[in-house]
């Protein structure tokens, strides 16, 4: 197929922050000399004491350790919202759009400011300090912000879980960072579906005994829940019995500012850990970069907050700019499926970010649900966390941006912080499907399996040769484990678990990951979280789970499964398991198939052959490649003959 290519439109160039001179030239100074590049752009933030050191980094096996402007001080939510009040009190901050399209708010800076500390101090109240975890679990809600920046002001650390975990990953993800308040709300709304979340919480809280002191609960939409005396305590009444003025604490700039739970290859998900002014400069620099955010302009990124793109491209990101940042409680197809067009017009949004799997989704209703709206306002469209199919790409830029809207498809990763490989409107020319070029500072390489680094054009695995300030520095509890997991495989460089070509442009194309992770619609999953899920039902004894391509979602979630002697496979067994993973996980990681297998493919020393696997799940019984270790080569004729529908 050839080529196609995207020029950047002549108007871009012009009043874009970089044109394609700029980028190449700055680029170039980026990865030169790092130390005076960051220490120049580290300014774009208020620091109480300035730094002087600026990098200092090593990826060097075993001695891993990332710290960026180390002698610097400064505070996250100071940044975000009282250096921004000379000049921007009036001006809104966050526009909340409701589930229901009659429920809107505006929120200035000034009301930002006022809210968050009165938040802080409600949690101060609790006992909340510097270094303190707190977790929040909650709905796409303004509150949700006000109680990160919150934690941010206090120096506490938050840790954001996804509304739509079940209880068991809720209690797992206190219990790792071991925080003794939780944030959460009566229920979310979705769709106009509600989402237990305070009866989640209490069910996870059950689960961990007393270790939890408090629980803040936000009144969303007013069904009824349980409050335990002496532990929950509704946020609008504290709220009543505390000030809107509360300082700042000022904060060592590699002191942490949040962890986010992900999955990995192994075990149980690791909490990332991003520290404060590294992130934040990333964050803001490549918000404003990317998305080319002038004054004024309304800006959109449909993530959750639950998510790294909710934390950097709807918080932190914008609101360091003093930028308009809108947050969408809904889903794209409620209560139709124009719905987010309609948003687009009635808040005049101009940037919009959003991800493959919903625009896929959006496409297969046709152009009309688009076409009916205006989106004048817009002028420029975003994509994030999963390779986009370049008919998706197409779509995306002919119907919805009607051709004159640039699209920057971002990679990158909860570990990276903030965009890594990206074009830049004004800069970058455009090729459907490939994220293009490295953001200032990021070196990226492609290796092969024996870790050679690969020039020119090329395909392996994709490396990043030295750091950035948005990197993330540890697994929290754990740097060993953030040093096996990601220096290890390829010594002295961060290994992304992704794999990746780059053609003769020296255009970057993310070809997805090549490691057990899957990505459902946009959402990480581990495969063995998956399986560990299933194998504790207890007619299962075995489970092996792989992705398969999936037209909407990107990637569908294929599970094999071996029963117990005795019992025997049903439609009813496999609707039970789906509901099971369901319920153990999270709706999100519902398995789409279910094989019932009488066994697994293994080698001799009992290794299961999930290349095979994969390969069936994907169709492609044709090309199992070698088979020659498989200690009984009459099960994979069984799978073959047995495999499940697709979509
Ligand atoms: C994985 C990271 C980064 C925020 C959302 C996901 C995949 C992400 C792209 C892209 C191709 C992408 C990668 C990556 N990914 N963006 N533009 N093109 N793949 O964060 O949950 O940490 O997942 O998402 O496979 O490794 P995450």
């Amino acid at each position: 197929m050839e080529e196609k290519v995207y020029e950047v439109p002549a108007d871009w160039a012009k009043r874009a922050y970089v044109d394609d001179t700029k980028y190449r030239a700055m680029y170039e100074a980026s990865v030169r000399d790092p130390e005076a590049f960051w220490g120049e752009h580290g300014k774009r933030i208020h620091w109480f004491h300035p730094y002087h050191r600026v990098k200092n980094t090593s990826f060097a096996q075993g001695k891993v350790s990332i710290r960026w402007f180390e002698d610097g001080t400064t505070n996250v939510a100071y940044n975000c919202i009282d250096r921004h009040l000379p000049a921007r009190a009036k001006q809104t901050a966050i526009i909340w759009e409701g589930d229901d399209p009659a429920e809107s708010r505006h929120v200035t800076y000034q009301e930002l400011h006022d809210e968050v500390c009165r938040f802080a101090n409600v949690l101060r109240n609790r006992g909340v300090g510097k270094g303190d975890t707190v977790t929040i679990y909650m709905p796409m809600i303004p509150e949700t912000a006000f109680a990160m920046l919150a934690c941010a002001r206090l120096g506490a650390i938050h840790s954001v879980v996804f509304g739509g975990f079940s209880p068991d990953s809720l209690a797992s993800r206190i219990a790792d960072c071991r925080s003794k308040v939780v944030i959460t709300a009566d229920e979310g709304l979705r769709g106009g579906r509600k989402v237990p979340l305070k009866a989640n919480t209490d069910a996870a809280l059950e689960r961990l005994g007393n270790t939890v002191e408090h629980v803040v609960v936000v009144r969303r939409t007013g069904g009824a829940v349980n409050m335990e005396p002496g532990r929950d305590v509704w946020y609008h009444e504290a709220a009543k019995m505390v000030t809107s003025e509360c300082p700042a604490v000022e904060m060592n700039a590699e002191d942490p500012l949040f962890i986010l739970y992900t999955s990995g290859s192994t075990g149980q998900p690791k909490g990332v850990l991003h520290t404060t002014g590294g992130y934040l400069v990333y964050a803001a620099m490549t918000h404003q970069y990317v998305f080319d955010y002038h004054d004024g302009d309304i800006y959109w990124c449909t993530a959750d907050v639950g998510w790294v793109t909710g934390h950097s491209y709807i918080v932190y990101g914008p609101l360091a700019n003093g930028a308009t940042t809108l947050m969408f409680e809904g889903i794209p197809t409620y209560p139709s499926i124009s719905r987010f067009w309609d948003v687009v017009d009635k808040h005049k949004v101009n940037v919009f970010y959003t991800a493959p799997t919903a625009i896929r989704s959006l496409m297969q209703a046709g152009e009309e649900p688009v076409t009916r709206t205006s989106r004048a306002s817009l002028r420029l469209l975003g994509t994030v966390g999963e390779p986009i199919n370049p008919e998706a790409w197409e779509w995306y830029h002919r119907v919805v941006g009607e051709g004159r809207c640039p699209i920057v498809d971002t990679w990158w990763q909860t570990e990276t912080g903030g965009i890594l490989i990206t074009p830049l409107p004004g800069a970058t020319r455009l090729k459907p499907g490939s994220a293009t070029r490295p953001f200032f500072g990021v070196k990226p390489e492609i290796v092969d399996a024996e870790g050679k680094v690969l020039e020119g054009p090329a395909e392996g695995n994709l490396v990043i040769a030295d750091s950035w300030p948005g990197q993330m520095r540890t697994v929290y509890g754990d740097h060993k484990r953030f040093m096996d997991t990601y220096f290890s495989t390829y010594p002295d460089k961060y290994f992304t678990g992704d794999g990746c070509r780059r053609d003769a442009d020296g255009y970057y194309w993310i070809t997805g990951r090549v490691d057990d992770v899957i990505n459902v619609s946009g959402h990480r999953m581990g495969t063995a979280e998956v399986e560990s899920a299933l194998v504790a039902h207890p007619k299962v004894s075995e489970a092996a789970v792989v992705g398969y391509p999936h037209d909407i979602k990107g990637q569908g979630i294929y599970a094999y499964v071996t029963l117990m002697a005795g019992e025997q496979p049903s439609e009813d067994l496999r609707k039970e398991l789906v509901a099971w993973v369901r319920k153990e996980i999270g709706p999100i990681a519902s398995p789409d198939l279910i094989q019932f297998a009488p066994g697994l493919p293994k080698t001799r020393s009992g290794k299961i052959m999930r290349r095979i696997l994969r390969k069936i799940a994907e169709d492609e019984f044709g090309n199992l490649g070698d088979t020659s270790t498989l200690a009984d080569p009459a099960v994979v004729d069984d799978l073959i003959h047995n495999r499940q529908n697709k979509r």
